[in-house]
């Protein structure tokens, strides 16, 4: 009996101990300069790719922010690309173009919906060859004012291969356990990236020096990562991918804790994919990655693909013990888990993530669905 207890006490150690000790590591990095030659007033030609499907409420606003952006806006350009969506998108952008010409929009259309990766690489087509810089971003976001010029720096130094941003939720959307996975989840990516790079990268602003995208021969399908796996390859390809601190984008977060699970469910799904697939392909290719980035990856991977389940099996012993022998124990246990639950928002925020990176494993493991629908309400 004593054994159960001792197993499930181990089992959970181990869980929470490797990634502390990771953050803890980590964290001291946070501050560390940045080891690169950055020069302030770089100022790149960009192509900004938004892919669009029924985004019809959101794309005025879309454009706005970027034409609001404190960049030259004669080297800058954006490529609207929309999947036959059934409200709109493609009319109300091409509408706004035409009354607002200080920014050049191009709205490019495919026939049919074949999901976001391809619509990137066909319009990918149409960024013009000077481009130095490509960036991809959703529809329903928002960025911060300077975030494009804070960006465009980074790429002045010829080892930075991408730009990623920090997500903040949308400033009255964002409530709750939302605030606290973003606050570690930037920590930890700009630390990474002061190490050397970081795995993980975002849809609401992705950077791309473009000759890079050029020499991947566009972004793979292999992965549903659209964000994530192509920032490694460069990453692999000898580049940094780095996520800014001064880089911030606004995401509007469902407001619904169903919308919002969906949401979570689908992204780890997805990152699930990227850490399985990418090594293999990576391999495949004859490339080798950097020592700091490959413990940075392999750290991650383990972080989202083992350890929750070192804590749901931590769960079998311990039931057996509170069934079988001691139900007082388990009431004092249950006891102490909700309390610790409902004072640390930190704790509820890491256990509620266990649990959707194990449910989305599971459900890769029995086929994911080839086109994810649109969360509604998410587009406020
Ligand atoms: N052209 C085109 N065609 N655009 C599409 C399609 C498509 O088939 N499907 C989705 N999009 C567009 C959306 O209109 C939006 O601008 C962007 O792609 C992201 O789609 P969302 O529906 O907002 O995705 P999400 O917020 O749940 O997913 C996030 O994580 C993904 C990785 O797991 C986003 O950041 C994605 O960009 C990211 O790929
Ligand atoms: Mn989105």
């Amino acid at each position: 009996m004593a054994f159960l207890g001792y197993l499930t006490l181990i089992l959970v150690i181990i869980h929470f101990a490797i990634p502390l000790l990771y953050f803890v590591c980590l964290r001291r990095r946070v501050e560390d300069l940045w080891k690169l030659e950055i020069r302030n007033d770089y100022e790149p030609k960009i192509a900004v790719i938004v892919p669009t499907y029924n985004e019809a409420p959101r794309i005025k606003e879309r454009l706005e922010n970027i034409k609001n952006q404190n960049y030259p806006r004669k080297k800058l350009r954006v490529i609207v690309v929309d999947s036959a969506s059934i409200d709109k998108t493609a009319e109300i952008a091409r509408n706004w173009a035409s009354k607002n010409r200080s920014l050049k929009v191009k709205v490019i259309e495919e026939g049919e919906r074949r999901g976001k990766i391809l619509a990137l690489n066909y319009a990918f087509k149409h960024v013009p060859e000077n481009t130095d810089v490509v960036i991809f971003t959703d529809a329903d976001c928002k960025w911060k004012m300077d975030a494009l010029k804070n960006a465009a720096k980074y790429f002045s130094d010829t080892s930075v291969g991408a730009v990623t941003c920090c997500i903040y939720p949308y400033e009255d959307l964002g409530k709750g356990l939302e605030d606290t996975y973003r606050y570690y989840n930037n920590m930890v990516r700009v630390a990474e990236s002061k190490i050397w790079s970081t795995p993980i990268a975002h849809g609401p602003f992705l950077a791309f020096r473009r000759i890079l995208l050029w020499k991947m021969g566009r972004l793979p399908t292999w992965s549903k990562a659209d964000d994530s796996t192509p920032a490694s390859l460069v990453v692999f390809m000898g580049y940094r991918a780095i996520a800014a601190p001064d880089v911030i984008a606004y995401e509007y977060v469902p407001v619904s804790l169903k919308g919002n699970l969906v949401r979570r469910i689908r992204r780890a799904q997805h990152l699930i994919q990227h850490f399985l697939r990418t090594r293999k392909k990576v391999r495949e290719m004859g490339l080798e990655p950097r020592k700091p980035f490959k413990y940075i990856f392999q750290m991650e991977k383990f972080l989202h693909i083992v350890n929750p389940w070192i804590l749901l099996s931590a769960a079998a012993p311990l039931l057996i013990l509170v069934f079988v022998y001691e139900l007082y124990f388990g009431l004092l246990l249950a006891g102490m888990v909700g309390l610790g639950v409902s004072v640390s928002k930190t704790l509820r925020m890491w256990l509620l993530t266990q649990v959707v990176l194990a449910y989305a494993f599971l459900k890769n493991l029995f086929g994911e669905t080839e086109m994810w629908e649109p969360i509604r309400e998410s587009r406020g």
